[in-house]
């Protein structure tokens, strides 16, 4: 693993304070969640994205809480020393504020994860004030808000125009003030992303919104290739995984068919004695099944 000690919220506003960039990634499982720790990334949020990338789903709509528990309890055993977010599933908070402090408190009683995060402004900022009073931080998320996908008429910048944007700026100080420890800002113009983080007091971080943040996110599997849908924009690839992934399942297919695999290290053996005493004790006996391998 990694000596590192836990990320903390002081830790995060230490960062924040001092100018160091804060880093940021989604996480889905266990083994990735090992990978990142090792990476000593700040922030990892399991996302309901993981309705697209792990189940499959079209968008995010389908994901439960307890899709989201299941996942998150598997990150939190991979990536012991993070800053762990569960993310709010679609209708996990937005019924009522006691809707949102019971399945927030799920989060945090079943999978030990830090923090939670909900999407949408001044609507949502009573239900991020009641998670934040109960004593769970909670980060909020504007700009791009998937879940609101239908109603933002589709995956696309947010704040492109003046009304727009100020309406983003207004909402950033809503949710700071409601008591989000921090905001993520998905597909805005970069200039209103550096508006809004020059007045914020909370670490404010960027996810396709530009630099002008204290820190940046990138969706797992669009830095290494592994979601076949599409590829957005803002994504830097950072690995081909999926392609190397691909080429060993068709050496896979390729060796098993052509009887390269296995090999006698891919198996175990037995010693002489027991094989003849098995074949001893079996004489006799007929075969259970005729099946040959
Ligand atoms: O679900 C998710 O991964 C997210 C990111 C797109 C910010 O909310």
């Amino acid at each position: 693993m990694t000596d590192r000690k836990k990320i903390t919220l002081p830790t995060l506003q230490k960062k924040m304070a001092d100018g160091v960039p804060i880093t940021m990634i989604t996480c889905y499982d266990y083994a990735m969640a090992h990978l990142v720790e090792q990476a000593e990334i700040d922030i990892v949020l399991v996302g309901d994205s993981l309705g697209m990338t792990m189940l499959g789903y079209e968008g995010t709509l389908p994901v439960t809480m307890d899709d989201m528990i299941r996942h998150t309890q598997a990150v939190r055993r991979g990536s012991p020393t993070s800053w762990l977010i569960g993310d709010m599933p679609y209708m996990s908070y937005q019924p009522s504020d006691e809707t949102a402090v019971r399945n927030a408190g799920r989060f945090m009683a079943e999978t030990g994860c830090d923090a939670v995060k909900l999407e949408g402004g001044r609507q949502m900022a009573s239900r991020l004030k009641a998670i934040a009073d109960a004593g769970i931080p909670v980060m909020g998320h504007l700009g791009l808000t998937p879940q609101s996908v239908s109603a933002l008429g589709g995956f696309r910048v947010q704040g492109k125009g003046w009304e727009q944007a100020l309406r983003i700026v207004e909402d950033a100080a809503i949710l700071e003030q409601a008591g989000a420890f921090s905001i993520l800002f998905e597909m805005i113009p970069d200039r209103v992303q550096h508006i809004i983080t020059q007045r914020a007091r909370i670490p404010i971080i960027s996810l396709g919104s530009g630099p002008h943040a204290h820190g940046q996110l990138l969706i797992f599997h669009d830095m290494f290739g592994l979601y076949p849908r599409f590829k957005p924009k803002m994504a830097k690839v950072y690995g081909n995984a999926g392609e190397i992934i691909l080429n060993g399942l068709k050496q896979y297919v390729a060796e098993v068919t052509g009887g390269q695999f296995p090999q006698p290290e891919n198996w175990f053996g037995i010693g002489d004695d027991q094989i003849e005493e098995l074949k001893h004790a079996l004489n006799g006996r007929q075969p259970e099944s005729t099946t040959e391998h």
